[in-house]
């Protein structure tokens, strides 16, 4: 990937993040706040800690951390996925939640900033995820833990592509799903210490998914149509299948995972 490839992509995710602001946030799934709730709980954020939310969008998870944290600092390279962040803040009236226009390519926080570095359903859109992870474990203080939330693909290598293929024609930003061995050794490069990782899955609507993207219809059709031709021998590894009444639903699978930093 050339300097410019990675330019074009992050112009592509900022573009696409921006005609997309008002359906994400308004998406049930997104906003849900017992779900932001039970992953800050898993994180296990306190009053002392101060906690970087990489690729914040419209900031879920850093009013959830905002609850219980001393200060959040949310991040994004979309202006209007902050804009939404900053609304949802104020109008929420919490005063220790501060926002930032950034790349996770080049966080800019001096290293060993905050005690819990957290990302959610973000790590698919980046083309260096390893080097994501780098940025992330520098920022994190000795003793502090990176905090991870994302959808997975298949250990098969030939499924994975296919789950690519069917999420990058949804989402130009989309990069790859990392399966949860990919993501584990990256950790680890990184020079974190694994703690704590649960896998969940659930059945989530093919019409919502759509929906949080504010898919055009020619965009809808084409997806839909990849999914159920996947569907013989699951050659995305997401299941799909069809309800009665015609309702395409799939399966969505998440690696939730703790990695402390090590003292010294
Ligand atoms: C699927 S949204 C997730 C937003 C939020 N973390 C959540 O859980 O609702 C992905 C977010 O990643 C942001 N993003 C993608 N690439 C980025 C980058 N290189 N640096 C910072 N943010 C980025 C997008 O702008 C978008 O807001």
């Amino acid at each position: 990937m050339t300097e410019l490839d990675s330019r074009l992509h992050k112009r592509t995710t900022s573009r696409q993040f921006t005609r997309a602001a008002d359906a994400f946030a308004a998406s049930p799934v997104k906003s849900d706040m017992d779900y932001r709730r039970r992953y800050v709980h898993f994180a296990a954020a306190n009053a002392s800690d101060a906690v970087l939310d990489v690729a914040t969008g419209p900031g879920f998870s850093a009013l959830a951390f905002a609850e219980v944290a001393r200060i959040v600092v949310g991040f994004d390279i979309t202006p209007a996925m902050l804009e939404r962040a900053a609304r949802q803040r104020d109008k929420a009236r919490l005063a220790n939640i501060e926002l930032v226009l950034a790349d996770v390519e080049a966080i800019p926080f001096a290293d060993s900033s905050f005690q819990v570095v957290s990302c959610n359903s973000s790590l698919h859109h980046f083309q260096r995820p390893g080097w994501v992870f780098q940025e992330m474990a520098r920022v994190c203080a000795p003793g502090g833990r990176v905090v991870i939330d994302d959808q997975r693909s298949s250990e098969d290598a030939s499924r994975a592509a296919g789950q690519d293929r069917i999420e990058r024609r949804r989402d130009p930003s989309h990069a790859h799903s990392l399966s949860r061995s990919e993501m584990l050794s990256m950790v680890r490069e990184a020079g974190l210490e694994v703690q704590r990782v649960e896998e969940r899955e659930s059945t989530r609507d093919f019409d919502e998914w759509m929906k949080a993207i504010g898919a055009d219809p020619a965009t809808y059709r084409a997806v839909r149509q990849a999914m159920l031709e996947s569907s013989d021998d699951d050659s995305a590894g997401l299941a799909p299948r069809l309800e009665e009444g015609g309702r395409l639903v799939y399966e969505r699978r998440v690696v939730w995972l703790v990695a402390a930093k090590p003292l010294g």
